[in-house]
C-alpha cells in the first residue's frame, strides 16, 4: 500500500501557479544533510549520574495549571523543562493527568507533581542522564499502564525532557541530531484561529501560511509575519477584527468556513508575496470537533465523509493549499483513505488526532494509505525517545513530519530544537505572536545562525 502512496506522490503535479510539483516534493521527502556553517557549542552528552529530579506546577499561555521538571546531575541544576497541553485533545493520546475537583477547574497538576517528587526520582537518581533510552524505558515500566495514565503522560514527559536537557551538553538540537543531519524546518504559520481555540462560528482550528519559497529561515519567518501584520489590516477592513485565539491568530467570526481560505489568500498578497510560489496555505481542520453521530457539522450542514472530501478537493482547486492535517474524525479510516488516494500526489495529508504519536496507530495509517505525513506532540505519547522513534519510522515510510506545539503552551521552546535535530522538516507553533508561540520562533531565529540550510519542502 505504502508502494502505492509514494507512487501517487511522486506522479503528481501542481498547477504553476501552485508552486512547485509534487514530483519535487517527493525528491525532497529524501533524507537531505544540512550545511553547517559551525557546530556551536560541543555536543557530546554530558554524562553523570541524576543527582536529583523535583517538579513544581507553573501556569500555561491559557492560565491553567502544568508541571515544570528540573534535573540535576552533581548537585547542579542542568535540565528544566516544561509540559504543555491541547484543548482538541484526541481519544488516543497519552493520558494527562489532572487532579480534578472544584480548585483550578478541576486542572491541577498537584498528582503528577508528586509523582515526580516521589516515585520517578527514586526510580531515576542515579541513573546515567546521558542514557536516554534507559531513563524513558525506566518511566515507561514504572507506569505500567499503556498510556501512562497510572503516573501522567505530563509527569513521565516532564522527568524524560528534563534529563534530555540535562544531558545535552551545548546546542540542544545538535543533541538530538548526534552525527545526523540537521535542517532548518519549515514554519506552518496559524494565522487565523477558529474550532475548539476560539469562541468563533468557525468549524476549522486553524489556518496557516506555509513560507516554502524562500532560501533561509529568517526570510521565510519575515514574510510569515508580514503575511500575519497583512491579515490584520484585511480583516479590519471588514470590520472583523476582534481579538486572537489560543495560538495568536485572529478569530474573526466568518458566514462560512471558506471565507478563511480568501482572506489568508487575500492577505499572502496584500504583503506582496506570490501564492503558491513563496507562500502557500496549510490548514488543521480538527475534524473530530465537528465529527458527530450522523456526520460531519460544518457550516450549518451534516455531510458524510465523502461530502467532506469532495468540498476539501473543491478548496484544493481554489486555493494553494500544501498540507491539510485532521480533515476526518480520528477513527474514520475509511475517509482517510478515501482522500489520500485521491488526493495524497497534491496535498500532504497530515494525522494528528488519528495517529496520537502512537507508533502502532501509525503502521496502521501506513498501512492503510490513510495518509501522507504525521504531526508529532511529544505529549501524545510521552517520553522523549518514543516521540523520536516515531519520526524516525514516519521518515522510513516516506512521510513528511511537522512537530508540532500544544495550544497551551509555555516559554520552553523545546520542539524548535527537536525539529532541527531530528531533521523533520516541519514544525506548526503558531502565529508569530504571544511570547509563547514566538519562543519558538526565536529559538529557531538562533538555530539559524549555525545552520543556513532551509529545506524546501513544497
Ligand atoms: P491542541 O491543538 O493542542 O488543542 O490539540 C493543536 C492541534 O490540533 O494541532
Ligand atoms: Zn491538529
Amino acid at each position: 500500500m505504502l508502494g502505492v502512496l509514494l507512487q501517487i506522490r511522486a506522479r503528481g503535479t501542481r498547477s504553476p501557479e501552485q508552486g512547485s510539483s509534487l514530483a519535487e516534493l517527493a525528491e525532497h521527502i529524501v533524507p537531505h544533510c544540512a550545511t553547517l556553517r559551525s557546530l556551536g557549542p560541543v555536543a557530546a552528552p554530558m554524562s553523570g549520574a541524576v543527582s536529583d529530579l523535583s517538579a513544581r506546577m507553573i501556569l500555561d499561555s491559557r492560565g491553567n495549571p502544568t508541571i515544570e521538571v528540573d534535573c540535576c546531575v552533581g548537585g547542579l541544576l542542568r535540565g528544566r523543562a516544561v509540559v504543555p497541553s491541547g484543548a482538541s485533545v484526541g481519544t488516543h493520546e497519552a493520558l494527562e493527568l489532572r487532579d480534578g475537583g472544584t480548585v483550578w477547574a478541576g486542572k491541577g497538576v498537584d498528582g503528577a507533581v508528586s509523582h515526580v517528587n516521589g516515585e520517578i526520582r527514586d526510580a531515576l537518581v542515579g541513573m546515567d542522564v546521558a542514557d536516554q533510552r534507559a531513563i524513558d524505558t525506566a518511566l515507561i515500566e514504572l507506569d505500567g499502564t499503556a498510556n501512562k495514565a497510572r503516573l501522567g503522560a505530563n509527569a513521565i514527559l516532564g522527568a524524560s525532557m528534563a534529563c534530555m536537557r540535562a544531558a545535552a551538553e551545548g546546542s540542544l538540537w545538535h543533541h538530538i541530531a548526534g552525527s545526523g543531519p540537521s535542517s532548518m524546518p519549515v514554519p506552518q504559520m496559524n494565522i487565523l484561529n477558529g474550532g475548539a481555540h476560539a469562541t468563533s462560528n468557525v468549524d476549522v482550528q486553524e489556518f496557516m501560511v506555509v513560507p516554502h519559497g524562500f532560501d533561509n529561515f529568517p526570510e521565510a519567518l519575515r514574510s510569515g509575519v508580514e503575511t500575519y501584520h497583512a491579515l490584520k489590516s484585511v480583516l479590519k477592513e471588514e470590520g472583523l477584527l476582534g481579538g486572537v485565539g489560543d495560538e495568536g491568530g485572529f478569530a474573526p467570526n466568518l458566514s462560512r468556513n471558506e471565507d478563511g481560505l480568501r482572506y489568508v489568500l487575500d492577505a499572502i498578497e496584500r504583503a506582496g508575496y506570490a501564492p503558491g510560489n513563496q507562500i502557500s496555505i496549510a490548514l488543521d481542520v480538527a475534524a473530530q470537533e465537528f465529527c458527530q453521530g450522523d456526520g460531519y457539522h460544518m457550516d450549518g450542514q451534516v455531510l458524510s465523509g465523502t461530502e467532506l472530501g469532495d468540498l476539501y478537493s473543491e478548496w484544493l482547486d481554489s486555493y494553494p493549499i500544501v498540507s491539510i492535517e485532521d480533515p476526518f474524525g480520528e477513527d474514520d479510516w475509511e475517509s482517510w483513505t478515501e482522500f489520500t488516494v485521491r488526493e495524497g500526489r497534491r496535498v500532504q495529508i497530515v494525522g494528528d488526532d488519528l495517529y496520537a504519536t502512537n507508533p502502532g496507530r501509525l503502521l496502521r495509517g501506513i498501512d492503510l494509505c490513510a495518509t501522507n505525513a504525521i504531526l508529532v506532540k511529544l505529549n501524545q505519547i510521552g517520553t522523549v525517545t518514543e516521540t523520536i522513534e516515531v519520526i524516525r519510522m514516519a521518515r522510513d515510510a516516506g512521510f513528511g513530519t511537522v512537530i508540532s506545539h500544544r495550544s497551551g503552551e509555555t516559554s520552553d521552546d523545546v520542539i524548535a530544537d527537536l525539529a532541527v535535530g531530528t531533521d523533520a522538516g516541519q514544525i506548526k507553533t503558531g502565529a508569530p505572536a504571544r511570547s509563547d508561540r514566538t519562543a519558538k520562533y526565536n529559538q529557531l531565529l538562533r538555530i539559524a545562525e549555525q545552520i543556513d540550510v532551509y529545506t524546501d519542502l513544497f
